[in-house]
């Protein structure tokens, strides 16, 4: 697994841009789909099995997009000042790495660096080595991703873009576990999920499920001096959110889910996150409302260039999934 995490980390892919990570998704699902398409906003959704009984529709919802930079301006010498796509804290970006979608790479400079200040968005520019305006790649509208590769350190593994391609890694996976299922599944690989959940908007209107689960990573107090208290942890086991800033989960889905994993003897624990949305809220709220709940993966150092998750955590949210989708679903 850990190569195919790799691979999605290592693949650029900021939001309205998920092209190239688009085809990596597709080439990891393979052949173990049983239907795969793309709908106009970009999401890609594979669906799994077909609906006994005892089954529902369930939407599984990973995003594939990751925070990124888009160039506003190019000034005379070639130095691009730009805006964020997604929630960018300018502390992470100085001498910084970037990679332009047609593979233009650039340092991340600053202005008044010698006074020592907090930098802001607007003291940042991006030099792509250009001597001229003319002489610049990069146009106006052009967008980049932080470059930093994947480090595997055993036990916990560090990458540029674990949120959410680790969840779409751990999707990946699940899809091709689910050997028996009473349900028809829809893995939604969703875009635009950091300016705003857009794409799981559409896909879940498009798929229309009766119930759905977002994955996606969450923040920790596991660190020496967090700023807030948070009973999150890295290895203490999949996350079953209760709620975020974006929506409370179905509180029938947070007991089936606790229940499913004690019996499977999967360590988990519970998350409240003060500051945070997810694809859950997209599904809760679409047409009528769906139950919807939410499986995070624990992460340090969340939309920094190097976000770390712990490999056993994945391994057993990998489990958790696989058990919750094999089996009937009770809302009782
Ligand atoms: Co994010
Ligand atoms: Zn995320």
């Amino acid at each position: 697994m850990k190569s195919l995490i790799q691979q999605l980390v290592e693949t650029p892919g900021p939001s309205g841009f998920e092209y190239e990570i688009r085809d990596v998704i597709r080439e990891g699902i393979g052949a173990d789909a049983d239907d795969v398409r793309v709908d106009a906003l970009g999401n890609l959704i594979a669906r799994k099995g077909e609906k006994t009984e005892q089954g529902l529709r369930v939407m599984v919802s990973a995003h594939i997009d990751e925070i990124g930079l888009m160039a506003t301006h190019i000034d005379d010498n070639g130095f691009i000042r730009f805006t964020n796509i997604g929630g960018i804290n300018p502390l992470t970006c100085y001498g910084g790495r970037v990679r332009f979608m047609d593979g233009t790479r650039g340092v991340i400079g600053m202005d008044g660096l010698e006074r020592g200040k907090m930098p802001k968005l607007s003291d940042l520019f991006i030099d792509v080595g250009a001597t001229s305006k003319a002489g610049c790649p990069v146009k106006v509208g052009d967008v980049c991703g932080f470059e930093r590769p994947f480090i595997d350190l055993g036990k916990r593994m560090v990458a540029k873009s674990m949120d959410d391609r680790i969840s779409a890694a751990i999707a990946i996976e699940v899809l091709k576990q689910l050997k028996s299922t009473p349900h028809e599944v829809h893995f939604v690989f969703s875009t635009q999920e950091e300016v705003g959940i857009r794409g799981a908007t559409t896909a879940a209107f498009g798929v229309d499920p009766d119930v759905g689960f977002a994955i996606d990573v969450t923040r920790t107090g596991d660190t020496p001096r967090p700023g807030t208290k948070m009973a999150v942890a890295l290895g203490d086991g999949p996350a079953i959110k209760v709620r975020d800033s974006s929506f409370i989960a179905d509180p029938r889905l947070v007991d089936w889910m606790v229940k499913a994993a004690k019996e499977a003897n999967i360590p988990y624990q519970l998350e409240v996150l003060e500051a945070g949305g997810t694809d859950g809220r997209a599904i809760q709220m679409t047409r009528a409302g769906v139950p919807a709940g939410c499986v995070s993966i624990a992460c340090r150092y969340i939309h920094s260039p190097s976000e770390m998750v712990d490999t056993d955590d994945v391994e057993n949210a990998v489990k958790l999934l696989v058990k919750l989708l094999g089996e009937p679903i009770l809302l009782g």
